[in-house]
């Protein structure tokens, strides 16, 4: 019988591998929908999603080396052929490596908030960021976003609000949730468990008129 299982070699890609903007039919070996998510930590939501939805892609960024590994061997032991998992900076690979129009989906659940003021810049969303990650997306596409940090959370939602190309729509949970969950990521489920006030928005790309 084939062995088909995967190894981590066809899940994890090397930071060193990107040039340019990727190739996503080369990297997934087909030409199926692409999602991205930001700061997958354990990869629970990633794992989750790739198992229900078999026929869209899954690229993971997560810059800790330990929960990078951790999720990409859980997409190992899932034997998922549609995961894969990059550690680098997301803000500079959505900036340098991401081509127009292609992703169906952005997935960012719980950012680091980095609460201090001269630690601000540090934060993912920025102008610049945004528009690159609106520019990513296809017509249609959307980006999701939850967090427990109503500041930054004042802070993202007009950012996003605020670009002609969105538009603002309700955060409906996605099917990886369980009962009372948005997302069903870890740190969603520790603050859930705290009582702490969850914030969600959601945006839609609209079509311009080259659609
Ligand atoms: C608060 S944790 C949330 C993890 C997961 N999304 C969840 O909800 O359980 C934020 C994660 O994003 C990662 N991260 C933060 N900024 C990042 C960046 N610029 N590029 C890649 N990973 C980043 C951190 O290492 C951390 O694992």
């Amino acid at each position: 019988m084939p062995d088909d299982s995967l190894t981590l070699e066809d899940i994890i890609v090397p930071v060193d591998s990107l040039h340019g903007k990727v190739d996503w039919t080369q990297l997934f070996g087909n030409d199926h929908p692409v999602e991205l998510e930001i700061g997958t930590g354990k990869g629970t939501f990633l794992i989750n999603a790739a198992r229900v939805n078999p026929q869209i892609n899954y690229l993971g960024i997560e810059w800790a080396n330990k929960y990078y590994k951790y999720a990409a061997d859980r997409a190992r032991r899932w034997n998922l052929p549609n995961v894969r998992m990059l550690r680098c900076d997301a803000r500079d690979f959505v900036i340098s490596h991401l081509p127009s129009r292609s992703l169906q989906c952005l997935h960012v659940y719980f950012p680091d908030p980095w609460p201090k003021k001269r630690h601000h810049k540090r934060r993912l969303f920025n102008n610049q960021f945004v528009a690159a990650a609106v520019d990513s997306l296809i017509p249609d596409g959307c980006i999701h976003v939850v967090t427990d940090v109503r500041d930054y959370f004042q802070l993202i939602k007009p950012l996003l609000a605020r670009c002609s190309q969105l538009q603002l729509g309700d955060f409906t949970p996605r099917e990886t949730a369980g009962l009372g969950e948005w997302v069903g990521t870890n740190f969603e489920r520790k603050y859930l468990a705290e009582g702490r006030t969850i914030y969600s928005c959601s945006v839609q790309k609209i079509h311009d008129h080259h659609d």
